[in-house]
């Protein structure tokens, strides 16, 4: 949820924090702040807002700010309102150990009251600031930052990513990670550290990710990692595998836009390599390690949140239709909370673009804990959930960093069709039908390009639409999971409300609401229960409701019944979802633009939701 960035090395710090922040605000922006250690003392700057509001006070001083080491935050609240005095940095009662935090400390009313005894001066609401508080006690016990760090943190519960540096020790930064991520970026005679790669792919490509429970003390020179209980470990250095032009808006006006125009490529980045045609084999390697257990499954689970949720569903549809294997599709926020019943030849599938999502982490360990196997279908290499799974597929779509998940829920469909494919064709589907799925399959890159082409007229429409209160979004079979996303990616971007339903389930309540006011979006590609939902499109029209209908190129029926029709290509339902969430996510942008809403960081929201 936060942003975490530190630098250490010859350069001034100040900028390349403030570039780093600005790479990382996608993962929060209530508050930003950044600690310098300068001619032995602790220099803190930190405001509420954005973090062009940090900048313009660091560049607005004056004083030309240098320091060759510097921590940076931005935040998302958790504990203590988003005001400058809240925002990290947090400092110790001396003004000589100071933090940054993603995450959250849950003991911190009992650690606090002890402190508070022991006379510490707490000055805000915030769990983080008891921490520094502690590192300062354990200070005065080890004499020595790594040690008083890891002495303190032996006595949190919760999660953390933590940077903390001293005027004592002016030469280190001490990193340390529970929950959050952080990675460590070596540079040629500096190093980097950050939540994100994308903090520091401008300076190197070299990184080691630190795991749960590791620990961290970083020079210009060197850096030496620990357990928490101070056993020294060796890390792998690895490549980051993306580039800077790809985190960066490409002259698109937001990020948002940007990636919903990449996913013709990245749809054929999740399929390059893994399809071969035109037999239609599926070729998935990360996923050599359990195909036994995968093929001998008798159940598979899907856990996921959000946006990874409704690729899920959708996944489910295709599963069960094409393998013929039974699948629950589970919140993975619910999931460890029910004591679920999972049996020796289960499979889970865990889906997340970030990696990172505590829910989804949380779901990860409890079925793994229950003897389940899990294979990861993730986004971000080298992700913490990546790294937690038995075998997994990347989703390659590429970065995301505008907040609304646009071309991931597309690779996320895209390579669950490839497990199906993978799936079916070992539990018997015909020869001759795998060869056309996977024929369709690589023709949905040229449908989704044909449906970006609908921009103008989808523009036009939200337009007329860019005043109302409510949005129904209607669709059956696959198309269900793409009326919940469509209503999602709207509420979250323009705060229309708005609900994604069964189309046949409107009549069970939803049709209360349906008067001349009320927009239905009906997802109703010529399947094989088009009849049906025109049976519901009707009963919206004999209500006054207005309807836009997402609808095939050759259907002429549909004029008659709805107000306005946005044109997509045919494609096998299975697939459904990737064609026809293309003009949704196009609606619920140019919606939000029309109402002048920050597209790209919506209120309250953050990119990757590392709290439970
Ligand atoms: O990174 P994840 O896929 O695990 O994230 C899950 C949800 O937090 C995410 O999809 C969220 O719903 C997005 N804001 C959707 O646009």
């Amino acid at each position: 949820m936060c942003g975490i960035v530190g630098y250490i090395g010859p350069k001034n710090s100040v900028p390349i924090l403030l570039e780093g922040l600005q790479r990382l605000e996608y993962r929060g922006y209530d508050s930003a702040g950044i600690a310098l250690i300068a001619d032995h003392k602790l220099v803190v700057h930190k405001k509420a807002g954005k973090v062009a509001e940090l900048v313009r006070m660091v560049n607005g001083n004056g004083h030309g700010l240098t320091a060759h080491l510097g921590i940076g935050h931005t935040r998302w609240a958790t504990h203590g309102e988003p005001n400058d005095l809240n925002a990290h940095p947090h400092w110790d009662c001396h003004k000589e150990i100071a933090i940054i935090h993603n995450g959250i400390i849950e003991n911190y009313v009992t650690l606090r009251t002890k402190l508070v005894l022991d006379g510490h001066i707490i000055r805000t609401k915030t769990d983080t600031e008891i921490l520094v508080h502690l590192i300062e006690e354990m200070y005065k016990r080890a004499n020595d930052l790594f040690t008083a760090v890891r002495l303190a943190l032996l006595e949190v519960e919760g999660a953390y990513g933590i940077l903390v540096v001293s005027t004592k020790e002016p030469d280190r930064i001490i990193a340390a990670r529970k929950g959050s991520p952080l990675l460590i970026g070596i540079g040629e005679r500096e190093n980097l550290v950050a939540s994100d790669a994308a903090a520091v792919v401008d300076h190197t490509r070299q990184v080691v990710y630190l795991e749960d429970g590791e620990v961290a003390c970083i020079t210009a020179n060197s850096y030496v990692t620990k357990t928490i209980h101070d056993k020294e470990i060796i890390k792998e250095v690895e490549e980051i595998t993306f580039d800077l032009q790809q985190i960066e808006k490409g002259g698109f006006e937001h990020f948002m836009l940007k990636e919903i125009h990449e996913q013709p490529e990245s749809i054929r980045n999740s399929l390059r390599g893994r399809l071969l045609m035109p037999e239609g084999v599926v070729k998935l390697g990360g996923l050599e390690p359990v195909l036994d257990k995968l093929y001998s499954a008798e159940r598979i689970i899907i856990m996921a949140c959000g946006t990874s949720w409704h690729a899920g569903l959708a996944g489910k549809f295709m599963l069960e239709q094409l393998a013929r294997i039974p699948v629950e599709v589970d919140y993975a926020s619910e999931f460890r909370y029910r004591n679920p019943v999972i049996k020796p030849n289960d499979v889970a599938i865990v889906i997340s673009q970030s990696g990172e999502t505590a829910d989804t982490q949380a779901a990860l360990r409890e079925a793994k804990s229950k003897g389940a196997v899990v294979i990861g279908v993730v986004n971000v290499v080298g992700s913490t959930i990546a790294r937690g799974t038995d075998a997994g597929v990347y989703i390659h779509a590429g970065p995301e960093i505008g907040v609304a998940s646009t071309k991931a829920f597309t690779s996320q469909i895209a390579v669950l069709s490839l497990i199906t494919l993978l799936l079916a064709r070992h539990r018997g589907l015909a020869e001759e039908q795998c060869r056309l799925l996977a024929a369709d399959l690589m023709s949905l890159p040229d449908k989704v390009e044909k449906v970006l082409g609908e921009s103008d007229h989808i523009k036009y429409l939200a337009g007329e639409f860019k005043h109302v209160q409510n949005f129904l979004y209607l669709g059956r079979g696959s198309n269900f999971p793409t009326a919940l996303e469509g209503a999602l990616k709207l509420k979250e971007i323009s705060y229309i409300h708005a609900e994604g339903y069964p189309a046949a389930e409107m009549k069970h309540g939803p049709i209360a609401l349906i008067d001349e006011n009320m927009p239905v979006v009906f997802i109703v590609p010529k399947d094989a229960i088009y009849e049906k939902v025109l049976s519901n499109m009707q009963e919206v029209r004999a209500r006054r409701g207005k309807i836009i209908a997402v609808a095939n190129e050759d259907d002429h029926e549909i004029d008659q019944l709805a107000d306005h029709v946005i044109r997509v290509p045919r494609t096998y339902s299975y697939f459904g979802p990737i064609v026809n969430s293309i003009p949704l996510q196009l609606l619920a942008y140019y919606m939000a633009v029309a109402r002048g809403c920050n597209v790209d960081q919506p209120r309250n929201l953050a990119k990757s939701v590392t709290v439970e």
